[in-house]
């Protein structure tokens, strides 16, 4: 499959910059992404607007990445995983492939996400489980 790149405000003279792995000609990305260094990006993934791409972190193919995501200094992300608006993935944290990581939810740093993980959760470590939901005013929709 092959997903053109929507917004390229990022440029490939940036992205050698800091020594990172974007398979760009198969990846859609948003306007606003921070990468830095040793990222590595693999092919068929959309990744939406103003998502953080922290050092050293891995995203695997056909990831789905929304507006506003963080992902944190080596995580490791599975292929076909997808990660909710506004959600963080913690430092370290590894998601099994197609898990999905609802919006506005928070991953501890160290985990492990073998389930699924609600929108607006805090889910820490081996195998991540929700320790507390976010207050629904902070996460500004309807929990699911
Ligand atoms: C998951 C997290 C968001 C929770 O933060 P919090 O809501 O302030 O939670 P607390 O510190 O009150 O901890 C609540 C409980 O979860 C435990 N806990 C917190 N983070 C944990 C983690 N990463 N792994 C395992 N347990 C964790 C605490 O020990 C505590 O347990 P207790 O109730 O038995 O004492 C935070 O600890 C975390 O891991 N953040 C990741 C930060 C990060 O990676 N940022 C990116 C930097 S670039």
């Amino acid at each position: 499959m092959h997903i053109p790149m929507s917004s390229p405000d990022i440029t490939q003279a940036e992205i050698d910059a800091v020594n990172a792995v974007l398979c760009t000609p198969y990846l859609s990305i948003g306007p606003g992404m921070m990468i830095c260094a040793g990222v590595v990006v693999n092919p068929g993934g959309v990744i939406g607007a103003d998502v953080i791409l922290n050092t050293g972190c891995t995203v695997d193919h056909h990831n789905r990445i929304g507006d506003h995501a963080h992902i944190a200094p080596g995580v490791h992300l599975g292929g076909e995983v997808q990660v909710g608006a506004g959600a963080l993935v913690g430092i370290g944290a590894v998601v099994l492939p197609t898990r999905c990581i609802g919006p506005w939810s928070m991953v501890g740093g160290g985990a492990v996400v073998l389930d699924d993980i609600p929108g607006g959760a805090v889910a820490v470590g081996v195998p991540a489980g929700v320790i507390k939901y976010l207050e629904r005013e902070r996460v500004g929709n309807e929990k699911q």
